[in-house]
């Protein structure tokens, strides 16, 4: 039996890794779609806590969230540890763990040919309106693995998870679009109305933008207490103060 010794397996891996790196950019070279307008509101708690419902049931078993734990999702959003358990945690870890997919990395790898990255920043590296875009996205398109592709992800890796709730869209020449401008047409209904599926992949969209900043809510409240105690504390002082110091020049 021969084995390669360190030496004579550098070279393979150069090659390896080279032609990877070349052929990742180029697959992603065509042109993406403008993204749809979407203005997110992770301050409405109601959206929120569907998108949390909506990510664990559709999302979780293949992306993790290891930024954000669980019990942290049920202080923000006033969800208890038992309904925690009940709704929201399929994994049976516990409640003070972080959010981390029970799909290894390596299979993920074989499967879909990329593993399904972490979506703890996700709004924050793409944007709102792109993930919204994104989950709006998916077309029907034979020559892909899973016989769809993405408008904002060119020969995307990942099957098309919303289709039964969507429908199936296919491609359609620029401006003829349906869905507020996306050149997509819906030619199978899904279990959704086009308005239901927007409105569900608008919860998801807030739900990552919670989940993102979970402390954006303290940070806008404790900005808002600080611009309180400025105007209502310091500037009666310095009005008293001014009117001190002139008290002799008048
Ligand atoms: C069956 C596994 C699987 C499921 C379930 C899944 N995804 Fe993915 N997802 C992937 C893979 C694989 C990629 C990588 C796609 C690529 O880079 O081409 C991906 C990519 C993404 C991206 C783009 C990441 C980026 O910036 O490149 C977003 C956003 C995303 N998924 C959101 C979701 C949401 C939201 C759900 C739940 C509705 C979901 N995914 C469910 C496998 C999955």
């Amino acid at each position: 039996m021969s084995r390669l010794n360190a030496k004579s397996r550098a070279p393979i891996l150069t090659i390896l890794l080279t032609s990877l790196l070349l052929a990742a950019p180029a697959t992603r070279a065509q042109e993406e779609a403008k993204t749809l307008p979407f203005s997110d509101n992770a301050g409405n708690t109601a959206s929120v806590q569907r998108g949390a419902r909506d990510f664990m049931a559709y999302c979780s078993g293949c992306h993790s969230l290891k930024y954000l734990r669980y019990n942290r999702i049920g202080q923000d959003l006033g969800i208890s540890d038992d309904q925690l358990k009940q709704n929201l945690i399929f994994s049976g870890v516990k409640v003070g763990e972080p959010i981390v997919t029970a799909l290894p990395a390596k299979p993920a790898e074989d499967w879909f040919g990329r593993v399904p990255p972490d979506l703890s920043l996700e709004t924050k590296a793409r944007s709102p309106e792109w993930v919204y875009s994104y989950l709006m996205g998916f077309y029907l398109d034979s020559t892909r693995p899973f016989g769809v592709n993405n408008l904002f992800l060119p020969n995307v890796a990942m099957p098309a998870v919303l289709g039964e709730l969507q429908g199936w869209q296919v491609k359609e020449d620029e401006g003829k679009g349906e869905h507020e401008g996306l050149p997509l047409k819906l030619v199978q209904p899904g279990s959704l109305s086009p308005e239901q599926y927007q409105a569900f992949v608008s919860d998801l969209t807030n739900f990552m933008v919670y989940a993102a900043e979970p402390t954006a809510k303290e940070r806008t409240s404790t900005g808002w207490n600080v611009l309180f105690y400025l105007i209502f504390l310091l500037l009666p002082l310095t009005y008293f103060l001014k009117k001190e110091f002139w008290r002799d020049v008048h």
